[in-house]
């Protein structure tokens, strides 16, 4: 799924307003980590990332300081703090994917392109966000996830490239790619 997100000066926080207000009570809570977690997940879900004006509402509503929040966004892997590319790809980095060659790919999004988890290639094509934990397809591995749908598998810097180089082609599939639903 490619987001349109806005960009942060024409954020409008009304929505997020009307639902931290209607579900983010931060009494019922005993520990606000939780409770921070779920509206940052709101925020990205409205604009498809978290904006930096969406932290601050958020900060002010549950009483937390932005750099808690800061911290929380660059811990969790799912979150961006910038407007996505047209397309975002979960690399997988968990033990298979990483026994299985992840991190030359990893080692090529920086050289290559100056990429890091959760940054964008300067042509707005691809946001990649690397995933620590596991994608549950390890027999794919390594394995990324294109737009929250097809896993690309057994992926190499090669095929990793073609893959790329079809979306800046804007086709969306990579015919030589291990693809699977
Ligand atoms: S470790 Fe990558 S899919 Fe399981």
């Amino acid at each position: 799924m490619a987001h349109s997100a806005p960009a942060s000066a024409d954020i409008d926080l009304e929505p997020l307003r009307a639902i931290l207000n209607e579900h983010f009570n931060p009494e019922n809570y005993q520990d606000s980590l939780e409770l921070i977690v779920q509206a940052c997940q709101e925020a990205q879900h409205i604009y498809g990332y978290v904006p930096k004006a969406a932290t601050e509402l958020i900060a002010e509503h549950l009483g937390v300081t932005t750099n808690r929040i800061y911290g929380l966004l660059t811990f969790y892997a799912d979150f961006l703090t910038a407007p996505p590319g047209k397309h975002t790809m979960l690399l997988c980095h968990g033990a298979a994917c990483y026994v299985g060659g992840s991190q030359k790919i990893v080692n090529y999004l920086d050289q290559q392109y100056d990429v890091d988890s959760g940054h964008t290639t300067r042509d707005g094509t691809l946001t990649v966000q690397y995933v620590n934990g596991c994608l549950g397809v390890c027999d794919l591995a390594p394995v990324a996830q294109l737009d929250h749908g097809p896993y690309y598998g057994h992926l190499t810097v090669e095929s990793f490239e073609e893959l790329l180089e079809s979306l800046r082609n804007d086709d969306g599939s990579s015919e030589d790619s291990d693809e699977t639903e």
